[in-house]
């Protein structure tokens, strides 16, 4: 465990900017932790609260597991999405928080027949950002696929011919409909967990315990 947290009695969340911060605010309202920075106008990336022995630190939502597992940050709040791509070692994962709901799933081109390319046993490129699940779900289909890797905008790769099809993260399908493309397969349905490092859970479960048991209570209403 870094020195930054020997102290037992600091707490260090990781949180991404964006609807995960905007979500788990509630939740942290709720275990009695105000956020008193707001991380869309500081410059800050560890953000202070009420309580002087809580800190946030604001990372991208795929390092957020990374963070957590290395003990850097006690716990934090991660997409499903991203933690089957992690892999979830050094990780407990008490509790699903219901926050940032959306469905992962295939889609391609308005006028690309998929049904049929998949029967006639076509091998597909897939463009996506989550490789371990498109992986998995192909695989399990025992459809052939090369996988190509993006970082963003999966929706352009149809559009331009990088690839046949995409697997990405739906949840109004603005997205898709904007870009001419149809969602065809629902690969499963994905929500925010929280994370906790499996030894910080252990060394400050004192702390710790409250707050997770907070963060249930508020987030079943
Ligand atoms: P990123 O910068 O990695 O795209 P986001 O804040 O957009 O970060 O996404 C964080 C998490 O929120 C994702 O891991 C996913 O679980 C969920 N998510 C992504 N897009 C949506 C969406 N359109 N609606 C609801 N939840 C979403
Ligand atoms: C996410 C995701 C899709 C979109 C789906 O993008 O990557 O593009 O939401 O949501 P919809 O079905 O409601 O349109 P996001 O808004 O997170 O943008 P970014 O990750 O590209 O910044
Ligand atoms: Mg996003």
């Amino acid at each position: 465990m870094s020195a930054f947290q020997a102290d037992s009695q600091q707490l260090i969340l990781a949180l991404s900017k964006g609807r995960i911060f905007e979500d788990t605010l509630p939740l942290l309202e709720a275990a009695g932790i105000t956020v008193t920075e707001n991380p869309d106008t500081s410059r800050k990336l560890i953000l202070p609260t009420n309580d002087p022995n809580v800190r946030v630190l604001i990372v991208r939502a795929t390092d957020v597991p990374t963070y957590v597992q290395h003990g850097a940050a006690d716990f934090g709040v991660a997409g499903k999405d991203v933690l089957l791509e992690h892999g979830g070692e050094g990780l407990y994962q008490p509790i699903d928080l219901n926050i940032a709901a959306c469905r992962m799933s295939v889609a391609v081109r308005n006028g690309f027949d998929y049904e049929t390319a998949v029967r006639q046993g076509a091998r597909l490129r897939v463009a996506t950002k989550f490789v371990e699940t498109a992986r998995t779900h192909f695989a399990k289909k025992g459809v052939h696929v090369d996988l190509i890797k993006l970082y963003g905008s999966m929706e352009l790769a149809p559009l331009v011919g990088l690839s046949d099809a995409i697997v990405d993260v739906v949840s109004t399908g603005n997205t898709l409909r904007a870009n001419d493309l149809k969602e065809v397969e629902a690969i499963m349905d994905i929500s925010s967990r929280l994370i906790v490092n499996q030894a910080a859970l252990k060394l400050k479960r004192e702390r710790l315990q409250p707050i997770i048991e907070a963060f249930e209570r508020a987030s079943k209403k």
